[in-house]
C-alpha cells in the first residue's frame, strides 16, 4: 500500500520569542523563577544549562540560585527523560485542529515501548501553546516543529526516527 502521509516541512520555531515574552510579561523579576522556569520546561521540554544560563542573566540572579532551584523540585528536568521527546501542543488552536489524536498516538507508542521494555525510547509532554498556532496542529519532535500535522504523518515521522 503506497504511503499517503503528507512530507513533514521545516517551519520557524517561535519557542525562544514566546518564552522571551512570557519572561517580559512577568517583569523579568527575580520571584518570578519558579513560574519562568515552569513556562520554560512547558516549551522546551527541558531545562538545558544554556536555558538556566539564560534565565539567570534575564532575571539577574545568581546561576547557583537558579540550578539550585531547578534541582531541588523534582518537577524540572535538566535532561530530556527519553531517547526521543515529542512536545505535543494542546493549546486551543491545537486542540481543534486535532491535537487530541497525536497525543493517543504518541502516548500509545511510548506504552508500546516500555511494553517491550525500552521505556525510555519515547517521552511525550504536552504544552498549553508554543507560539505557532497558525500551523496547528504542531508537535515538537527531539525539538524540530512538525506543522499541521495529522495522524498519520506523526506515525511516518516515529517510524523515521525509530521511536
Ligand atoms: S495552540 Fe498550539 S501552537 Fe498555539
Amino acid at each position: 500500500m503506497a504511503d499517503t502521509a503528507p512530507a513533514v516541512k521545516e517551519v520557524k520555531d517561535n519557542r525562544a520569542k514566546l518564552f522571551e515574552r512570557a519572561m517580559s510579561r512577568q517583569g523579568y523579576a527575580a520571584d518570578a523563577l519558579i513560574e519562568v522556569l515552569h513556562t520554560a520546561q512547558e516549551l522546551f521540554g527541558f531545562l538545558s544549562m544554556d536555558r538556566l544560563r539564560e534565565v539567570a542573566r534575564k532575571l539577574k540572579l545568581p546561576p547557583s540560585r537558579v540550578l539550585g532551584v531547578a534541582t531541588f523540585y523534582n518537577f524540572f528536568s535538566l535532561q530530556p527523560k527519553a531517547e526521543h521527546t515529542a512536545l505535543v501542543c494542546t493549546g486551543t488552536a491545537c486542540y481543534v485542529a486535532g491535537a487530541r489524536g497525536l497525543l493517543d498516538v504518541a502516548r500509545h507508542r511510548c506504552e508500546k515501548a516500555a511494553a517491550r521494555g525500552a521505556a525510555g525510547k519515547l517521552g511525550v509532554q504536552q504544552a498549553r501553546c508554543i507560539g505557532s498556532c497558525g500551523l496547528a496542529p504542531v508537535v515538537v519532535l527531539d525539538g524540530r516543529i512538525l506543522p499541521k500535522l495529522s495522524v498519520s504523518a506523526l506515525e511516518k515521522t516515529l517510524d523515521e526516527v525509530g521511536a
